[in-house]
């Protein structure tokens, strides 16, 4: 095992915005667990790129909808590192087809609360227990955990209903977290992503490209996943103690109503 500094699980930071994420913790200090379902190559190289930077990481297989796989992500991450300080809630998949709202199948609807809403709910949960015994026995000083959510947690897209209403629920699950853990020392964030330039977002690039251009977002241009994980290493400092259940928009004043 390996003993020294804060460890940060990262789910789906084999690609994208969690890469990011993994990538800039690692570079502030946090041994980093880099979770992926399928891209094994692409999860072994973000460990290299953090471990030629002269961080720690390991990359750890595991489907966050499925509860075999979450116990078996964290006991990975406390085998090797021994400690989880900061649970970053990433993972995540957009509305397979975009089907409209009268078409979606539940098989599809199923499948994208597992991944998005129940997968981030249920790891919470697991983490947050271990945390609250390794606060009290003073194993980890506090414990954070921070929720990707997005824009369509507020904005309707009636071809991705189910992403919509899972984007939903996670920022009330922040709210429910941030209240029943603060007393032990652990605080809770959402971090709200805009449009992001990855995977995800690739097939609608030309959309979003004249989307922006004609002025979508007061700030024209798109997000990039740097710009979503320096909001994410910044809540994980201490500075920000005293805030809980806060979300912060990464989005390019989107949020902003506009006449
Ligand atoms: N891109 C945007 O514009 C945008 C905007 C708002 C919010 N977000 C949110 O930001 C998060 C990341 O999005 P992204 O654009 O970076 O996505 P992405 O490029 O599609 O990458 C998704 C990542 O999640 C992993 N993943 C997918 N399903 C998983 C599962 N069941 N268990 C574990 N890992 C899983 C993937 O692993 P593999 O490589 O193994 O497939 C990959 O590392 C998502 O929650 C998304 O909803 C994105």
């Amino acid at each position: 095992m390996q003993s020294v500094g804060p460890v940060a699980v990262v789910t789906g930071s084999s690609r994208g915005i969690g890469r990011a994420i993994a990538q800039r913790l690692a570079q502030d200090g946090y041994r980093t667990v880099v979770n992926y379902v399928r891209n094994a190559g692409a999860a072994r190289d973000v460990c290299a790129a953090i471990q030629a930077a002269g961080g720690q990481a390991i990359a750890v297989q595991g489907d966050v909808a499925s509860a075999n796989d979450r116990q078996h992500l964290l006991q990975v991450a406390l085998d090797h590192f021994g400690r989880v300080d900061v649970l970053v809630n990433n993972a995540g998949i957009t509305s397979p087809g975009r089907q409209d709202l009268l078409e979606v199948t539940e098989e599809n609807f199923h499948l994208v609360m597992c991944t998005n809403l129940y997968g981030p709910f249920f790891l919470s949960q697991l983490v947050s227990r271990w945390m609250i015994q390794a606060i009290a026995d003073e194993k980890i000083p506090r414990g954070i955990i921070v929720n990707i959510t997005s824009l369509s947690a507020y904005t309707v897209s009636t071809n991705r209903a189910d992403y919509c209403m899972a984007k939903a629920a996670l920022h009330m699950m922040t709210h429910l977290l941030a209240a029943r853990l603060a007393p032990h020392n652990i605080r809770v964030y959402e971090v709200c992503p805009g449009i992001i330039a990855s995977d995800m977002t690739a097939p609608v690039r030309e959309k979003y490209d004249r989307l922006i251009a004609e002025g979508l977002t007061p700030i024209r241009r798109w997000g990039e996943p740097e710009d979503v994980a320096r909001v994410v290493a910044a809540v994980v400092k201490d500075d920000f103690d005293f805030c809980t259940g806060t979300r912060i928009d990464v989005d390019g004043g989107f949020h902003i109503r506009r006449l």
